[in-house]
């Protein structure tokens, strides 16, 4: 079936979009599912992520965390015809380990992609919301949550990793402007979803 993606830096607003759209489009009967976090793997990079263990490591626990979540979740899903909607996927890896795994590594991308080569699953579409840094930062500490990831350089590396991945990618992306308000960004990603169910389900038809 298909399986769509929402991708974004932290503050960005994939997190209410995907609430949002757990609402509007029920109907479509979607599994909707997150990375990390959705196995017990998930607590084991919460952990590593609060206590800031070395990046290789926490790069391999996202990505045992990503390993398990296709197993128990994705796999499942695709194979009983579902929609699979996940809040973060992949592209979290490629670019936030790819700026954190910077100066120790050679070249953190191809590592990365070589790590998750032979075994994951690509996303068929990727909704990825871009804002300026700043923004995304002051909605965070309005929100009073900040991680280690979340200082200014650090996501400005993350979002260019994106918009990278997004450039290298065009057919699969769609970038969205994050700065837009809630409502709208929600409609419009309500209904490029639904179109990409529509042609899933008519090509399968056919
Ligand atoms: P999460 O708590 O889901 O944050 P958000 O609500 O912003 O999506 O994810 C925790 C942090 O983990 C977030 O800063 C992004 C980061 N992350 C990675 O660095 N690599 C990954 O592969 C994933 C899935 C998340």
């Amino acid at each position: 079936m298909v399986l769509i993606t929402l991708e974004g830096i932290d503050g960005s607003g994939k997190s209410t979009l995907f609430a949002s759209l757990k609402h509007t489009l029920s109907d479509l009967r979607p599994v909707f599912t997150r990375e990390p976090g959705s196995t017990w793997i998930g607590e084991q990079v919460r952990r590593a992520i609060a206590e800031e263990v070395d990046p290789v490591t926490e790069a391999l626990l996202f990505a045992a965390d990503h390993a398990a979540h296709l197993e128990t979740v994705i796999r499942p899903a695709l194979a009983r015809g579902a929609p699979v909607i996940s809040d973060r996927y992949t592209d979290s890896r490629y670019a936030y380990q790819w700026a954190t795994l910077e100066g120790i590594l050679p070249d953190p991308l191809a590592w990365l992609r070589a790590v998750h080569d032979g075994w994951t699953i690509p996303p068929d579409h990727t909704l990825l919301l871009v804002l300026p840094v700043e923004v995304a930062l002051s909605r965070k500490i309005k929100a009073g949550k900040k991680e280690h990831f979340e200082e200014a350089p650090l996501l400005a590396r993350v979002q260019e990793h994106y918009l990278h991945l997004a450039g290298e990618d065009p057919s699969r992306f769609v970038v969205m402007d994050a700065e837009k308000g809630e409502e709208e960004l929600a409609s419009f990603a309500e209904h490029v979803i639904r179109e990409w169910c529509e042609s899933s389900r008519s090509r399968r038809r056919r």
